[in-house]
C-alpha cells in the first residue's frame, strides 16, 4: 500500500511583534507605578549546608532573611514571600519590585532570577554551545549582527552538511561558526517564480525566527535609540543549519520534506519550524507531523510554533505529541504612546514615533476628528483617498484599523491629508493586540476598549 499526500501549502507563522518599554509617562507617574509594581519571581538559591536536616520553619526563615530590607517588617514579608520550596528546587517565590530584584541578584546566596548571562542555569547551559539547530524557513540574512560568530566553537565533527552561500555582484555571503550550513530547496517555487537559488532571506521571517531561537549576543541593540541593551536568542551559542524551504509567504510540502530529509542526514540536533498548513487534516496527512516523527525516532528534537492567534477552537497548530508546540507570547516591556484627551482622560497605546524622544511630545492638544461617521466606511479606516472631502488639517484623526490597509499606510494617508496626529483604534476582535510601529506622524495604536471610550 502506499499513501499519496496532496501537496500542501504552508503559511509562515509570526510570533508577536517586539515590544520594549520606554517611559513616555511623567516622572511622578513613573514613581507611583514602580511602587505598586510588584511582580512574582522565583528566586533560586545555593543549597545551604545541612539543608536536608533543616526544619521547614528554619528554611522558611532563612529564605525570608534573603528578601530585601525594604520588605523588613514581618507583615510585609508574609505578603511578599509566596512559597518556600523544599524538595524540588532550593528557593522561593516572592513578589518583588524591579529595584529589589536588582539588589537581590547581588547577594551571594542567590543563584539566579530569570535568564542571567553571568550566572544561573542559562550560563550553566553553556548557551547551548555545540548544539546544531536546523531552521526550516525563508533562509536568513547572513550578515545580520545576530549571526556573527564571536564566542562560538567550530562546527562539531558530526556535522556533515554544506554551505550554499555564493558570491553575488554586490555582496559576498559566507558561512561562519554560527551559520555552519545553508541550503535552498525551492523546486516548487522555481517552477513558478524566478528565484535566487541561494538561501538568503528576502522576506525577514527566517531571520526573525532563527535569531529568536539562537541569535548570538548583540550589544547596543535598540529601536531608534529606545530600549538599548543586549539582544540574544535563547540559545546564543548554538550553531545554525539553514534550510530555505519557503519563499514569499508560502512554503510547499515538497520542499519542506526535502529540507527535513537533508537536516536528518546532515546531523542536526534540533529542528525548528514556524509554519503551518491551514487545512491540516489527520496526523497522517500532515507532512510536518510525519517528518517530525521520523526525526524524533532518530533523536532529533522538533520544535514548532503553535500559531499567531487564539484562543479559539482549533487555533493551535502543529500539536502532534512528538513535537514541542510553542505558543506565541510577549514580553514585559512596551513602548507606550499615551493619548490624552481634553477632559484629562489618558489611554496608553503603542508607537515608536517620535523616534528619538523619550519625552512627552504632546504638550499641545489638537482637535479630534472621526471620519466616516456618516457611513463612509473607507474614511472610517482612513483609506487612501477617503479623507479628501474631510477637513483633517492640524487635527488628531481617529482611524479604525481596517483589513485592507496597513497600519503604516493609515498614518501616511492621515499625514498626506494634513492631519497632525493619529489615534489608531483596533477592531473589536483584535482587542488589546497593539503594535509598536514606526509611524510617519505622532500616533498611538489603541485597544478597541480604549477606542470605545474615546468614541
Ligand atoms: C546590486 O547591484 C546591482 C547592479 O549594480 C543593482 O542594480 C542592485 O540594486 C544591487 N542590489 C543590492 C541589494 O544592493
Ligand atoms: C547602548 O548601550 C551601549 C552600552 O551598553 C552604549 O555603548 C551605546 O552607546 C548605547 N547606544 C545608544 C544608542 O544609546
Ligand atoms: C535619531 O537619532 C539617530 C542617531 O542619533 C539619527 O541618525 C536620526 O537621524 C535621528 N532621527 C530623527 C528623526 O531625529
Ligand atoms: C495614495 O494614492 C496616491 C495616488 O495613487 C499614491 O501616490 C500614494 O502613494 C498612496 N498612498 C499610500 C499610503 O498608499
Amino acid at each position: 500500500m502506499c499513501g499519496v499526500l496532496p501537496i500542501r501549502k504552508f503559511i509562515l507563522l509570526f510570533t508577536i511583534a517586539f515590544m520594549f518599554h520606554v517611559s513616555l509617562a511623567q516622572e511622578g507617574e513613573v514613581a507611583s507605578l514602580s511602587q505598586n509594581n510588584l511582580q512574582t519571581y522565583i528566586v533560586y538559591v545555593h543549597k545551604p549546608e545541612g539543608l536536608h536536616s533543616m526544619q521547614s520553619e528554619s528554611l522558611h526563615r532563612w529564605y525570608q532573611s534573603l528578601l530585601p530590607v525594604t520588605t523588613a517588617s514581618t507583615e510585609h514579608q508574609q505578603q511578599r514571600l509566596l512559597y518556600s520550596y523544599r524538595h524540588v528546587v532550593t528557593g522561593f517565590a516572592a513578589r518583588l519590585t524591579g529595584e529589589e530584584v536588582k539588589a537581590m541578584e547581588k547577594k551571594e546566596e542567590v543563584l539566579s532570577m530569570g535568564l542571567h548571562p553571568e550566572k544561573g542555569f542559562w550560563k550553566k547551559s553553556n548557551f547551548d554551545k555545540g548544539v546544531i539547530i536546523g531552521v526550516m524557513d525563508t533562509g536568513v540574512l547572513p550578515d545580520h549582527p545576530s549571526f556573527r560568530d564571536e564566542g562560538m566553537s567550530p562546527p562539531p565533527d558530526r556535522w556533515k552538511g554544506r554551505c550554499d552561500f555564493k558570491q553575488t555582484a554586490n555582496r559576498t555571503f559566507v558561512c561562519n561558526k554560527k551559520i555552519i550550513g545553508a541550503r535552498s530547496f525551492q523546486v516548487y517555487d522555481n517552477l513558478l517564480h524566478s528565484f535566487s537559488a541561494q538561501p538568503v532571506d528576502e522576506i525577514g521571517h527566517g531571520t526573525h525566527t532563527a535569531s529568536t531561537a539562537a541569535g548570538n549576543f548583540v550589544r547596543g541593540a535598540n529601536l531608534y535609540n529606545n530600549a538599548n541593551g543586549t539582544a540574544s536568542g535563547v540559545a546564543p551559542h548554538a550553531h545554525f543549519a539553514i534550510y530555505q524551504v519557503c519563499s514569499l509567504d508560502e512554503c510547499s510540502s515538497t520542499d519542506v520534506l526535502a529540507g527535513f530529509d537533508a537536516a536528518v542526514e546532515d546531523g542536526v540536533d534540533v529542528i525548528s519550524i514556524s509554519m503551518t498548513s491551514l487545512n491540516v487534516g489527520q496526523l497522517f496527512e500532515d507532512s510536518i507531523a510525519l517528518a517530525a516523527f521520523s526525526a524524533m525516532q532518530r533523536g532529533i528534537f522538533v520544535v514548532c510554533s503553535a500559531g499567531n492567534s487564539g484562543p479559539s477552537s482549533n487555533s493551535a497548530y502543529n500539536a502532534a505529541p512528538w513535537i514541542l508546540t510553542v505558543g506565541a507570547s510577549t514580553i514585559d516591556r512596551n513602548i507606550i504612546a499615551t493619548a490624552r484627551l481634553g477632559n484629562g482622560d489618558e489611554f496608553d497605546g503603542e508607537s515608536i514615533f517620535p523616534p528619538n524622544s523619550t519625552k512627552r511630545l504632546n504638550s499641545k492638544l489638537f482637535p479630534l476628528v472621526q471620519p466616516g461617521i456618516n457611513g463612509q466606511m473607507l474614511s472610517q479606516n482612513c483609506n487612501n483617498g477617503s479623507l479628501k472631502d474631510i477637513n483633517v488639517k492640524g487635527k488628531a484623526v481617529f482611524c479604525e484599523r481596517g483589513m485592507e490597509v496597513s497600519r503604516l499606510d493609515q498614518g501616511k494617508v492621515v499625514k498626506a491629508a494634513g492631519g497632525a496626529a493619529m489615534l489608531l483604534v483596533n477592531q473589536e476582535q483584535k482587542g488589546f493586540t497593539t503594535y509598536t510601529d514606526p509611524h510617519v506622524l505622532p500616533a498611538s495604536h489603541l485597544s478597541s476598549a480604549a477606542g470605545l471610550n474615546i468614541r
